[in-house]
């Protein structure tokens, strides 16, 4: 998606913040539950449309797909006799914890909030807490990308050895990079870990690429979403993410996820984390 064309909604924040260049901005909150959108403004179809029956007919395989599919990973194609009907989409429900988590409640959500906030758009993309989805007039499944970019922070800066601090964000992300990066293109490549700061405070962060990504591809999108962390998104803070349409990283003071079967050598949780949302 051309960022550009884009324009955001940001539903319900409330220790966060987010940076963003563009001057159309919408806020809404719905109560209860949270997700960043960005559906397109210049790029719409006409209601009633051959598009817009196929957005639909997307919507309807995206809520009845996301009960059955384990892996929490589901892309299709509504094709139409003309290629400019053609509608591409995809769910990821692997993307917030290492195991699909609500993959059917946040599908049927996701679903609903396109379809009302995203109404006549032919472009867009939501980010909620368990699942990521979006839909397009363009093939992207080969693509990597990494606009629209969204970021957010934890407002409270560190209390203690802010260098260190920095220092341990960044060895971690790049570790989790190569974790996430190693992992077989097509499975979950989501990793996640905690480590030690300093007496008894730890750090816990994730990094994830889209499951159709080329490992070299994978890697590159990752270095990209770090080295915003240390420059726009989120310096010295207790929190942040940084997320593209293709990959994203995350950290915090506390456990976000549940431990990743084969990998982590550092701390790891050993029971399911409260469900936090910064
Ligand atoms: C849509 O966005 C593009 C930039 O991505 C811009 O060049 C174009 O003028 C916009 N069209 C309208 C109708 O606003
Ligand atoms: C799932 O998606 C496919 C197309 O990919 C569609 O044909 C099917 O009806 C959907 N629903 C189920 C339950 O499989
Ligand atoms: C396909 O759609 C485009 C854009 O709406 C239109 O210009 C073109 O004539 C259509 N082609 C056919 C074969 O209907
Ligand atoms: C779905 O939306 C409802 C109502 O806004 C919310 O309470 C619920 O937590 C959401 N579920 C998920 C999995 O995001
Ligand atoms: C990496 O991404 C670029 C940009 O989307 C794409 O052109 C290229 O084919 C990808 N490389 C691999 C190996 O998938
Ligand atoms: C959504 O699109 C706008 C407009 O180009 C862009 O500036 C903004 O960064 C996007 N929002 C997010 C959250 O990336």
């Amino acid at each position: 998606m051309r960022s550009s064309d884009l324009f955001l909604l940001f539903l319900a924040v409330f220790p966060l913040s987010m940076h963003y260049s563009c001057s159309l901005i919408h806020s809404a909150k719905i109560e209860g539950a949270q997700a960043l959108y960005n559906c397109s403004s210049n790029n719409t179809f006409t209601p009633n449309s051959i598009y817009h029956d196929n957005v639909k007919t997307l919507m309807s395989w995206f809520s009845s797909n996301a009960s059955t599919r384990t892996t929490g990973f589901y892309s299709t194609t509504v094709a139409g006799k003309n290629i400019s009907d053609t509608v591409y989409g995809l769910f990821w429900c692997g993307y917030g914890d290492a195991v699909p988590r609500n993959c059917h409640e946040c599908v049927i959500n996701a679903t609903k909030w396109m379809t009302s906030f995203c109404a006549i758009s032919k472009e867009a993309i939501i980010w909620q807490e368990w699942c990521f989805m979006r839909y397009s007039n363009h093939y992207f499944l080969s693509t990597m990308e990494e606009s629209p970019q969204i970021s957010l922070l934890n407002n409270q800066d560190y209390i203690g050895q802010v260098g260190l601090f920095n220092s341990k964000i960044w060895d971690l992300m790049n570790d989790l990079r190569t974790e996430a990066t190693n992992a077989l293109v097509g499975s979950s490549r989501y990793a996640y870990k905690g480590v030690n700061i300093e007496q008894d405070k730890e750090i816990y962060g994730s990094a994830w690429c889209i499951p159709y990504l080329s490992t070299e591809n994978c890697s590159w999108c990752l270095s990209d979403a770090i080295a915003t962390i240390p420059t726009s998104c989120c310096r010295g803070k207790t929190g942040g993410r940084v997320f593209f349409p293709s990959c994203g990283v995350r950290f915090e003071l506390y456990p976000f996820s549940q431990p990743v079967a084969s990998t982590s050598s550092g701390l790891s949780t050993t029971t399911n984390p409260p469900l936090q949302f910064l």
